[in-house]
């Protein structure tokens, strides 16, 4: 990264100003908001559909691109029920769902609340009651429950059931991956604090399968790789930690699981980000899932080992973030408040963005709103679009147009200015330092170099 980080002078306190400014500058809406929203849904708006965007890009880069092992698929949504099935969600991916009994009636995860009567109106709480939170559908016009599927509630059995189609396509051997993004649907009991637990969401997620007996080596090699690609892009280590579950924690499939947290400005602070499990806990630490797929379809899901002449079922690691969680962290770790003048009350609001996930790389601005300037820098947008995605903006005052852009986290905006029609250069103003004059001024015909060079990720 290219950018001259200046120290942040503050932290984002409190979401509402995180969402107020994701409405203002269109990132994210109130789904269905003209009939007054749709409880825990929302829609993207233009930015951040390109800052979610980005984010899936950067995963995909990291651990696709830049891997000899891992192969993207993309698997359906609507799923028989034979699959969930298998894997145990039918049986266990349930919340234990308290009711409030008194006036208000709302509903807890007995799981997360201490108290004994509703912390919200103080009445008493039902007995809990086991809720399975996956959505289900009808496919085909007879509600009944042979035309019953399922909407997935996590992308990883798209992978476990597509192991030997994967394995045999792509030739692979020991150890590779599968990764999938995707939507998935859980019909959570306490959605909220925005779109941090949502009912639709998307998901990242990968599938490490390995030799049997070096999945907790595999494990390790997966957290710290997942922390590194949190640090590369910006976050602040001190705002991540780890979390191991306990063993009466753990899902159904996992030996062990950490969770990669983030110190969130809600709740308690600290919440889960990212888990990466374990999901060996098939007979000999193979991976549970496919033992359980190969028990109910009556298939193979093996590979064969030429040296030991025999099929093999892997153990498996799988790191799984949620990418609409994931940006909301980037957009909460990003945002600043910076004094700049105490007296006149001059707040810069800036999202100190990662070059590789701000929605606009580049905005380019004719210094003042004169033929001649819009011409050059109409050009030079045009110019650069067709490889970055980039704005343009223009107006009286640049210092408001920088402003702007400095709050939807554009890393460099470009001036044309009256010289530029001699010189044939521009200044680039960098967004961290608002500083104009540490690159000289860059020929323009040396711009797409420039940006190559400092927007490499
Ligand atoms: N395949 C494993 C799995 O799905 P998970 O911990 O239930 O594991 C993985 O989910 C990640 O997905 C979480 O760490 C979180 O980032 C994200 N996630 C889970 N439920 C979510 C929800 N309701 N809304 C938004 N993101 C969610």
């Amino acid at each position: 990264m290219a950018t001259t980080a200046e120290p942040r002078t503050s932290k984002l306190d409190d979401l509402q100003k995180l969402v107020a400014l994701c409405k203002r500058r269109g990132f994210v809406f109130a789904s269905a908001e003209i009939y007054g929203g749709f409880a825990n849904t929302y829609d993207y708006g233009p930015l951040g559909a390109l800052l979610k965007n980005n984010v899936r890009d950067a995963w995909i880069r990291t651990n696709i691109q830049r891997r000899d092992d891992v192969d993207l698929i993309d698997a359906a949504i609507i799923t028989a029920p034979r699959v969930w099935e298998a894997s145990g969600h039918v049986k266990e991916f349930t919340d234990p769902l308290v009711q409030c009994l008194g006036e208000c009636k709302n509903r807890y995860r007995a799981d997360q609340i201490t108290a004994t009567k509703c912390p919200n109106c103080g009445g008493a709480l039902s007995e809990p009651r086991m809720f399975n939170t996956m959505f289900r559908t009808q496919v085909g016009p007879l509600d009944d429950a042979d035309n019953m599927a399922y909407l997935r509630p996590e992308t990883a059995q798209g992978m476990f059931v597509n192991f030997a189609n994967v394995a045999t396509t792509m030739r692979r051997k020991l150890p590779f991956g599968i990764a999938q993004v995707g939507k998935a649907f859980r019909n959570e009991i306490t959605p909220g604090n925005f779109v941090f637990r949502t009912l639709e969401f998307e998901a990242m997620e990968v599938e490490y399968f390995v030799e049997p007996g070096t999945d907790e080596e595999w494990f390790e090699h997966w957290v710290a790789a997942r922390e590194h690609w949190y640090h590369e892009l910006g976050i602040r280590p001190e705002n991540l930690r780890r979390y191991e579950h306990p063993p009466e924690k753990l899902s159904h499939y996992s030996k062990r699981t950490i969770d990669i947290e983030y110190r969130f400005p809600f709740g308690d602070g600290w919440g889960e980000l990212e888990g990466i499990a374990n999901r060996s806990k098939g007979p000999d630490n193979t991976s549970w899932d496919l033992y359980q797929h190969e028990q109910a379809s009556g298939q193979r899901l093996t590979l064969f080992d030429e040296t030991k002449k025999q099929h093999i079922r892997p153990g498996v690691v799988e790191p799984a973030l949620g990418l609409t969680r994931a940006t909301l962290t980037f957009l909460i770790d990003a945002y600043d408040e910076q004094v700049l003048d105490a007296e006149k009350n001059d707040v810069r609001t800036v999202l100190h963005l990662h070059p590789a996930l701000a929605p606009y790389k580049v905005c380019v601005l004719p210094l003042f709103r004169k033929p001649d300037l819009i011409r050059v820098a109409r050009s030079l947008y045009e110019d650069l679009r067709r490889r970055w995605m980039i704005t343009y903006d223009s107006g009286s005052n640049i210092g408001k147009l920088y402003r702007r852009q400095d709050e939807i986290g554009t890393p460099f905006c470009i001036t044309v200015d009256f010289q530029s029609l001699d010189d044939e250069k521009v200044t680039i103003r960098e967004r961290d330092s608002m500083d104009q004059s540490q690159f000289g001024r860059v020929p323009i015909a040396e711009l797409r170099g420039w940006l190559d060079a400092h927007l490499d990720y």
